[in-house]
């Protein structure tokens, strides 16, 4: 894995680790009247009525290698943190594949996680389909299931509590209107596609073609290539598909590109830094991480479609605390998205979407 991806995986395995111990802290904090007794508890523990066992839930996120993940981390670790705090102690486990396109890992990290003694899982699926089965072994095991992020095949409310996330289809479609807009419905279009199976990218995608259709004018170069799970195969896939695009170079071979997640636009933008080409088509992208947020500022991205991972691991546990508890929780909860474009990056609305404080978000300071 080449070493800006396994910088990713270190530094969120370090979060990860950070993760847990905080939350099991709390958990065992919230319990520590209950657990008096003769084994030398808290002075006058011992007669302390019981406080409630804490409530294990698994997060688990479609990888760990993308910068994306960590903001659903901070969401959650948040909704933990004050469930735990208004007196229903709770542990999380936030665990995920490396890759997005790790089907097995995914699965035997689910069938890992049901033997244990979990009273609800969050799921963000890395495929809508490769991920059924196993949800459905967690609702016939009485283990309700919320899905965050990434839509799973089946009906929300039916085959598994929630569906939290972007309403990826309209998502998509914002893209496609703002190069209509900027071009005036005319030019050439790339559109390089992420990954087959994963839903969330899909409907982008989708929405985004959608939008350019009904532009009228333009011509849509969109030979189904997919970036791939890593910054690394998505750059590779980038430059494939510029150099199909424009053989010999040429700087005028398109106008426009579109890229649906947070590693395929950073692939993109590494190859178009490599031809000359930054800032002289109009690139819009997805997601915001520094990286993605340097080439906005830069005006080397146009615009990017920015989500709000926080609210989705924050309402993914807050669902998942409703579902154990049998009280109502909404089938389908739209998270938001909004295009931030490049002149409007500094202001205070856009800095707070592009580069959320996810310490204070964990820690509620
Ligand atoms: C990306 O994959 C999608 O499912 C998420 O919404 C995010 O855009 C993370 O790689």
């Amino acid at each position: 894995m080449p070493n800006a991806d396994r910088r990713h995986l270190s530094q969120f395995r370090s979060l990860h680790r950070w993760a847990l111990v905080p939350v099991a802290c709390l958990a065992v904090i919230s319990m520590l009247p209950a657990c008096g007794g003769d084994e030398g508890g808290p002075e006058g523990a011992a007669d302390a009525p019981a406080g409630p066992a804490a409530l294990r839930i698994a997060v688990v996120p479609k990888g760990t290698t993308h910068e994306y993940w960590r903001s659903v981390e901070a969401g959650a670790f948040a909704a933990v943190r004050e469930a735990s705090e208004a007196g229903t102690p709770v542990e999380m486990v936030f665990r995920g594949p490396d890759r997005e396109d790790d089907r097995e890992q995914q699965i035997a990290l689910l069938e890992n996680l049901r033997s244990g003694d979990l009273d609800a899982l969050v799921l963000a699926p890395l495929d809508e389909n490769a991920l059924v089965a196993p949800v459905e072994q967690f609702k016939d095991a009485g283990v309700p299931v919320v899905v965050i992020d990434s839509g799973l095949a089946g009906e929300p409310g039916r085959d598994f509590a929630s569906f939290i996330a972007t309403d990826n289809r309209a998502a998509g479609r914002l893209a496609g209107e703002q190069i209509a807009r900027t071009l005036d419905n005319v030019g050439r279009v790339l559109l390089l596609r992420y990954l087959e199976g994963s839903e969330s990218t899909t409907q982008r995608e989708e929405g985004f073609v959608e939008a350019i259709a009904e532009a009228g004018g333009f011509e849509l170069i969109d030979p189904a290539r997919y970036a791939g799970a890593t910054r690394a195969t998505a750059q590779q896939a980038a430059e494939n598909l510029l150099a199909a695009v424009a053989p010999g170079g040429e700087m005028d071979a398109f106008d426009a590109v579109f890229c649906p997640n947070e590693s395929s636009t950073y692939g993109m933008l590494l190859a178009l830094r490599d031809r000359g080409l930054a800032g002289k088509v109009l690139f819009m992208g997805f997601d915001a991480s520094p990286d993605l947020v340097a080439g906005l500022e830069a005006g080397e991205i146009a615009g990017l479609v920015v989500q709000n991972p926080v609210r989705m691991g924050r309402l993914g546990v807050e669902n998942a605390l409703k579902a154990i508890r049998g009280e109502p929780v909404e089938a389908v909860i739209d998270t938001g998205a909004v295009l931030v474009l490049s002149q409007d990056a500094a202001s205070p609305e856009s800095r707070a979407l592009l580069s959320p404080d996810l310490e204070a978000i964990r820690s509620g300071s």
